[in-house]
């Protein structure tokens, strides 16, 4: 077979004003992270998840590390997180001297499972000092229960957002749930700034403490240091993309939910494949499309189906509980997460996918049988 024009899983979608941004900090002198883009991209994003203060970073996995180290989590305590996410929501507990311990997730929603987690926290054997609720593929988490549950138990919640900019539970935007939640802007999200990241957080003092850590707590104007801090702050050349796609996130939300709609459509009543779940609680954000295949073999299959049509799709996030460098830390698991590790498969999901290109996506769909009923 000649393939066509592969289609990507996830391509930024750089249509706006992102030259012109870039051509301004080259203008003005401003490319490094003193520059005033980085405060301007702050200040929108805590505006569009409803929080009053914004830190930009370099990246998602630095602003988890930030956010832990803001909700005070110390050496020796773990750090609860679902043990379906990405390997980031693990790594930057580590970075932050803390232990993973893996909670897990429903069938309903592929987010945490909120039944099991009051008995986890309320164990001090456990030594919880924080839990970090994702969103996964951008739909909200449980968020009335998780920040019921957590403040029972008097632990911080952060939102793992990555990629969940512009999602919505009962309404009201992710990202002001938690104490601290945080989104990626790496080139796979639905806005991307190149690389980057940003904590939100209603707390003013967090925020500075934040920023301050980002930047080797350098105080203002000596190379003076109050503590042992990083160098994370974004540039202003990220920021500077990042602001052109912020500009346009409306009309990327709408092209990911309506490619949402036509993938629902032609996976309507198929007993092989199933959509990702959604809950009445969620307006996704849908950064990426995913399904769930009747067994890892199926999965495999399918993303060999695509490939060989040049159509870009992978499995997605495998139980890190049973991978090596996660391989000893404490889970209490209920087996939902390693009943869907390896089955499902993410497709075709980038804003600016036409429509032409998403028929040949469905049309490789319905050739393709699974060996089993997804149950
Ligand atoms: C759930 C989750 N958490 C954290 C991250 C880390 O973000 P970044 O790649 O910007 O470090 C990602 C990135 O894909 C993610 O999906």
């Amino acid at each position: 077979m000649t393939p066509e024009t592969n289609i990507p899983v996830a391509v930024p979608d750089l249509r706006g004003n992102e030259a012109i941004y870039l051509a301004r900090c080259i203008e003005d002198n401003w490319v490094s992270s003193a520059g005033p883009f980085v405060s301007e991209m702050e200040n929108r994003v805590a505006e569009i998840s409803g929080t009053a203060h914004g830190v930009a970073v370099v990246n998602g996995t630095a602003g988890l590390h930030l956010a832990l180290l803001a909700a005070g989590v110390a050496a020796g305590q773990r750090v609860l997180i679902p043990d379906w996410t990405f390997a980031a929501t693990a790594n930057a507990v580590f970075h932050a001297g803390a232990e993973p311990f893996f909670a897990d997730i429903t069938q309903q929603s592929w987010t945490l499972d909120p039944a099991a987690l009051e008995q986890i926290l309320a164990a001090p054997k456990n030594r919880i000092g924080a839990m970090i609720a994702v969103h996964a593929l951008g739909h909200p988490a449980e968020l009335n229960a998780l920040t019921a549950i957590c403040r029972k138990a008097g632990v911080a919640l952060i939102e793992d957002a990555a990629g969940a900019l512009g999602a919505t539970y009962h309404g009201r935007p992710v990202g002001n749930f938690g104490e601290f939640a945080v989104f990626s802007f790496n080139g796979n999200k639905t806005i991307t700034a190149g690389g980057g990241g940003m904590i939100v957080t209603n707390d003013g003092a967090a925020a500075d403490r934040m920023r301050r850590l980002s930047a080797q707590a350098r105080q203002a104007s000596a190379y003076r240091h109050d503590e042992v801090a990083y160098n994370y702050r974004m540039t202003n050349l990220n920021a500077a993309v990042g602001l052109a796609q912020l500009e346009r996130l409306e009309e990327m939300l709408a092209a990911k939910r309506a490619l949402a709609a036509v993938y629902d459509k032609a996976l309507a009543g198929r007993p092989d494949l199933a959509p990702m779940p959604r809950q009445d609680w969620a307006e996704s954000s849908y950064w990426l499309y995913a399904v769930l295949c009747a067994s890892a073999d199926d999965a495999d299959g399918l993303v060999a189906h695509l490939n060989q049509r040049a159509i870009g799709a992978s499995v997605f996030w495998q139980s890190l509980s049973a991978q090596t460098p996660y391989a000893d830390c404490p889970r209490q698991l209920t087996g939902v997460s390693h009943a869907i590790s390896g089955r499902v498969v993410v497709l075709p999901s980038s804003s600016s996918l036409v429509p032409e290109d998403q028929a040949r996506v469905v049309a490789a769909l319905a050739e393709w049988r699974g060996s089993a009923e997804v149950r």
